[in-house]
Order: C-alpha cells, then sequence, then structure tokens
C-alpha cells in the first residue's frame, strides 16, 4: 500500500514538473530566430538596408522585453546577423555585482559564438532608459568595441538607431567597425 501511494506520489511530481515546465517554455518563447539574407555589396555601401530594419525589430524586442537592467534602468537590445543567416539575439544583463553584468552586443557574441558561428555580417544596437519603448542612439562600449574586433572585419557595419515607441526608425548611423575602434589590435597582431 505505501509502495503504492509512493509511486503515486511520484508520478504526480513528475506530471506537475512537466506541466511546469511546458508554461515555463509558453511564457518564454525566445525571440523568433530568422534568416535574413543581405548582400555584402550592399552592406560595404552603408546605405540603409530593408533588411536592417528586420534587425531593428529584433533588436527592439529584446531590449524591450529580455533587457535585465534592475540596476541602471538603461535597457539595451541587439541583433548580430551570421553569415549563416541566423540573426544572434543578445541584451544586457546587469548583476548585484555590478561589473559581472554583461552588456547585449557581447551577450549576442557570446550565443553565436556558443552555437559555432564565427562570421558576421551586420549588427544593431538599440538602447534607451526604461521609460522609454523605442531607442535612442546607443553606442557600443570600449569593451563590446574590442569583442567585436576579435570576430568581425575593419569594415564591418555596426548599426545605431533613433526609434520610436511605434518601432519606426527616425535615424541611424552606420560605422565601420575601424571608424569607432582605430588602430585596433585583433588576433593578427598574435600571429
Ligand atoms: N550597455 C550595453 O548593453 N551595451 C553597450 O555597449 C553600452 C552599455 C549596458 C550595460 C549596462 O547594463 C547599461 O547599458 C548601462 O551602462
Amino acid at each position: 500500500m505505501r509502495k503504492i501511494f509512493l509511486f503515486t506520489l511520484a508520478m504526480a511530481m513528475a506530471c506537475v514538473s512537466v506541466f511546469s515546465v511546458c508554461t515555463f517554455a509558453e511564457e518564454h518563447q525566445p525571440v523568433r530566430i530568422e534568416n535574413v539574407t543581405i548582400d555584402p555589396e550592399a552592406i560595404a555601401s552603408r546605405e540603409w538596408l530593408p533588411e536592417y530594419e528586420q534587425l531593428v525589430r529584433i533588436a527592439l524586442e529584446m531590449r524591450n522585453n529580455y533587457s535585465y537592467a534592475p540596476y541602471s534602468h538603461y535597457h539595451v537590445g541587439a541583433a548580430l546577423q551570421g553569415e549563416d543567416g541566423v540573426v544572434y539575439t543578445g541584451c544586457n544583463v546587469e548583476n548585484a555585482s555590478y561589473p559581472v553584468g554583461v552588456c547585449a552586443e557581447r551577450t549576442a557574441f557570446v550565443k553565436a559564438v556558443s552555437e559555432g558561428c564565427h562570421r558576421f555580417r551586420a549588427l544593431v544596437i538599440t538602447g534607451a532608459a526604461s521609460d522609454k519603448k523605442g531607442s535612442d542612439f546607443c553606442a557600443p562600449c570600449g569593451m563590446c568595441r574590442q569583442a567585436i574586433r576579435e570576430f568581425c572585419d575593419p569594415d564591418f557595419p555596426v548599426i545605431m538607431v533613433e526609434v520610436d515607441e511605434d518601432g519606426v526608425v527616425q535615424a541611424y548611423k552606420i560605422y565601420r567597425l575601424e571608424e569607432l575602434l582605430v588602430d585596433s589590435f585583433g588576433p593578427d597582431n598574435l600571429t
């Protein structure tokens, strides 16, 4: 009798945990990963491309829904397109021990590299204080510029956008990485 009771209890607990995992998964849907194809020649032109709109939308979704910034209240989202076509996403993840926090850009790069992608086409960064829905121009910090340098060529486009609360791009800046990090130190220096 005791065995039957314990077995039933174990089964009930297993059902509850499976149910809560499913509920969690439904509530926390990962941001969609889409294949956004960008022509490398178009990127080199530094014109605004329609494909960037998709990256902006994804970066904004990261900023608005996933950024963890309880200390600075400055929320950042990033969308990094790999050469494999996948868009790797990132948000800033702060920590009670402040220096432990990670920026949105580095979150995206770490996710990409940990999934085997080492080559990239473009990066969009969005950021603003928490009372805002859209984005101000958010420049990558110095540490992120160096992190980007590890995997990207000097002409890699880093895109900052001003976006209104409806998600409409009001203004943009497209920099080459070398403009943001002049005479940089990279992997080539160590070969
Ligand atoms: N932040 C980023 O996520 N990326 C940057 O390049 C600039 C700063 C974050 C870090 C911190 O969580 C918050 O913005 C305020 O500094």
